[in-house]
């Protein structure tokens, strides 16, 4: 019999959902999860190292809760839990604080992303990448499947788990594998394809399609996309095909099918146009039953509740007796058990 391999995997409330996220984590985690034993966890802690309105953030979190059931997220299947409702994630973050050196964070592309757009930087968000080793190591995650752009933040988090394991002799942490989609691993925005689709710029008209979108703000999103001056439909890595190489990955693998096929597929479209209704298409046929899951879903918040808390439940039972074997190793002292 082989084992499975754990998974662990999160993603922030804040922010609105959007295409990137499903396609580059949440479609390949709710599609494998009979393979794996799975943690997914909805990072509000990490949601806080940049400014947030406490009515909005608490809002979202219940709502991406109901988002990830409707993509698929089984809980008899799946732990799905938030963040901040194991405790365990924060106390581990603090201990490995304690051995990360600071040049290791300060090189982060995404801290000096963002850095460089904050009047004031908080600590926290240098500090992020330390949380998300907490989070990955403390279920002893052999794979984390995300898209590309966490890719040095899982090479962080070995770089930190193995210091660990230097220092204190151990092979305690297992150090984590990053899982990358092949098609959809880095989805880049409609109206500018030289960036990734995020969700700091969903509400921007035209930059993201959210999955919650409706199908005909979706059919528009994807008639004003970027793209260029010839009317050659071809995947491509040259920077001025960069709009048309985007809509076609998003058909790939938003239509699970191989490349050869999808241009197949596009092989009499008359221009761009054509194109651009054939993606917005295939879209709105993968989201429309997830947005009507969700609908239904939002309609008993108080379910949701419930599953969050046996989510975090389950969580916290492999969770702090890891954080507590950390301390052990670190030198700290447990209470004593009454
Ligand atoms: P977050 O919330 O920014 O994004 C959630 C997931 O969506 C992926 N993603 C994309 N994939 C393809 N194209 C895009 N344009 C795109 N934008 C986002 C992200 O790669 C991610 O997989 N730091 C993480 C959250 C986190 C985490 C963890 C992840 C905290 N702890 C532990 C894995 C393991 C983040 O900000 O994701």
């Amino acid at each position: 019999m082989t084992t499975k391999k754990r998974v662990l995997s999160g993603i922030q409330p804040s922010g609105e959902f959007h295409l990137g996220n499903y396609l580059g984590a949440v479609r390949g985690w709710a599609a494998r999860q009979d393979e794996k034993i799975n943690y997914f966890c909805i990072v509000d802690l990490h949601s806080l190292t940049m400014p947030q309105d406490p009515t909005t953030l608490r809002a979202q979190t219940r709502s991406l809760a109901a988002i990830l059931l409707a993509c698929g997220i089984d809980p008899a299947r799946s732990t799905l839990f938030v963040q901040s409702h194991v405790t365990a994630h924060v106390e581990a973050c603090w201990l490995l604080n304690c051995l990360t050196p600071l040049g290791w964070l300060q090189r982060m592309t995404q801290f000096k992303d963002k850095s460089s757009r904050q009047e004031t930087i908080l600590t926290g968000l240098l500090d992020y990448p330390v949380l998300q080793a907490g989070d990955i190591m403390l279920y002893d995650a052999d794979e984390v499947p995300v898209g590309e752009d966490q890719r040095q933040h899982v090479e962080l988090t070995r770089n930190i788990g193995q210091r660990f394991n230097h220092i204190y002799e151990t092979e305690f942490f297992v150090l984590p594998e990053v899982k990358v989609p092949e098609a959809g691993a880095r989805v880049m925005g409609l109206d500018n394809p030289e960036n990734k689709m995020s969700k700091s710029m969903a509400h921007i008209r035209g930059h993201a399609v959210r999955l919650l979108d409706e199908p005909k703000e979706i059919l528009r999103s994807f008639k004003r996309a970027k793209t260029d001056s010839d009317n050659e439909i071809v995947f491509s890595s040259a920077p001025e095909k960069a709009g048309v190489n985007n809509l076609l990955e998003i058909y790939e693998a938003v239509t699970d099918k191989d490349r050869e096929t999808v241009l197949a597929d596009f092989a009499n479209a008359r221009g761009y146009g054509d194109l651009k209704v054939g993606v917005a298409e295939a879209v709105i046929a993968a989201v429309t039953p997830i947005r009507e899951r969700y609908d239904y879903l939002m309609r008993d918040t108080a379910e949701l509740d419930r599953l969050l808390a046996k989510g975090a439940d389950d969580a916290r039972t492999q969770a702090q007796p890891k954080v507590d074997a950390m301390k052990e190793l670190m030198g700290l002292v447990l209470p004593a058990r009454k």
